[in-house]
């Protein structure tokens, strides 16, 4: 994990139903509620100038000097040169190869607009297509941090977004130093605020590649609460107001398809479907992972996996499987993919009941020529 820095606020008005729902959630407060006044910090351009430039100086995060805690200047997206800028879909496509992964055309494409239009994308497909891996390698490719919210059903915006911190709330209440009304502005500032991963994704100083895994897993609420952020590279906290993005992270989200994602998600993405490969570039993948596996093994292997592919099968292979059975051929020096090693092997690529039985039963048919070639 990357060492917790404070969050890059950029408090500026609340809209008006969240600041009564911020409200609402502030129980027992008799005196109501006037932060608007501290989040209001909009100024003249010039002196928004000024701050751009403070904020270009120290990375762009700033407390509001003599003013104490709980002021915050505005940040803006910060226009630094990439530190790796892919400048057509085929350098971007050499670069992943160089980061371990092997992009098909519609891949480099899509991942070249990503990164030079600044627009998120989605990404399904079958399961161990390469997705996640898409994400991963395009972070190593562009230098940047990875920030990865895995999703699952149940998730929610404390464990996505925010949460405050009550204990640490609660202390300092207890300790009884300040008036309530000194307090809750204090209370309610940055200090007090648990960053999780899609806010460290917008306010961290350098750009990352955010990976939104499996957001298929989470409900429509959940999605609704990402359209503001995938669309405005902001986020709204009731209690603090906007936050904007310092800098512009490259964002991925993956899917299984196990449900339809609303059109408000997909209209704010590019779209990638994720396919098995063509054999000729899975040999290339399977090599790239097992290069000490004799060629013509690992040829026998894909045309192997892309037969059983075709057979009717409730999980076909995938390219994960492909890579463990190379992997384990290699472990089990075999010098060919005959039928004897296919039985012996066959749970690493088929991994359901029936599709043991189906293969079994196939087998003479459709891969029995491939097999004792
Ligand atoms: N194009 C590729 N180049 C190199 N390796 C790949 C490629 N595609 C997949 N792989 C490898 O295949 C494996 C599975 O990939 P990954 O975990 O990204 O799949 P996935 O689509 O995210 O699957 P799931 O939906 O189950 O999460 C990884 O080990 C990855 O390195
Ligand atoms: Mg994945």
């Amino acid at each position: 994990m990357s060492p917790r820095r404070p969050p890059a606020l950029v408090p500026r008005e609340v809209e008006p139903e969240r600041e009564q729902q911020g409200r609402d959630r502030d129980e027992g407060d008799a005196e109501g509620d006037d932060r608007v006044g501290l989040v209001d910090v909009a100024g003249g351009a010039d002196e928004e100038a000024e701050r751009h430039q403070q904020d270009e100086g120290d990375g762009g995060w700033r407390e509001g000097g003599e003013q104490g805690a709980g002021e915050y200047r505005p940040l803006r997206i910060l226009s630094r040169p990439m530190a790796v800028f892919p400048a057509s879909a085929q350098d971007l496509a050499t670069g992943l190869r160089e980061a371990g992964y092997l992009a098909g055309e519609s891949t480099a494409l899509v991942a070249f607009l990503a990164a030079r239009l600044g627009k998120p994308v989605l990404v399904e497909g079958p399961a161990g297509v390469g997705k996640t891996e898409l994400a991963k390698a395009l972070s190593r490719y562009l230098e940047r941090e990875l920030v990865r919210l895995q999703c699952y059903e149940g998730l929610d915006e404390a464990k996505a977004l925010y949460e405050w911190n009550y204990r640490k709330q609660l202390l300092r209440i207890q300790a009884g130093e300040k008036e309530w009304s000194e307090l809750q502005d204090d209370i309610f500032g940055p200090d007090f605020l648990l960053e999780r991963p899609l806010l460290h994704a917008i306010s961290a100083s350098e750009p990352v590649v955010l990976l939104i895994d499996e957001i298929d897993k989470t409900d429509q609420e959940f999605e609704a609460m990402l359209l503001e952020l995938l669309s405005d590279f902001q986020v709204t906290i009731p209690e603090l107001g906007r936050i904007e993005a310092r800098t512009h992270p490259v964002v991925l989200l993956t899917s299984n398809n196990t449900r339809e994602l609303t059109e408000a998600l997909k209209r704010r993405c590019l779209y990638l479907w994720l396919d098995y490969p063509e054999s000729e570039l899975e040999l290339e993948i399977v090599r790239m992972h097992t290069p000490e596996l004799p060629a013509h093994v690992a040829a026998k292997l894909v045309e192997v996996v892309r037969l059983v592919r075709e057979l009717d099968l409730k999980k076909p292979p995938s390219i994960a499987e492909s890579i463990d059975w190379a992997r384990a051929l290699l472990l089990l020096g075999a010098d060919d993919v005959d039928e004897a090693t296919f039985r012996s092997t066959l749970s690493i690529i088929v991994k359901h009941r029936t599709d043991l039985d189906t293969v079994a039963e196939r087998m003479g048919l459709k891969l029995g020529g491939v097999l004792s070639a």
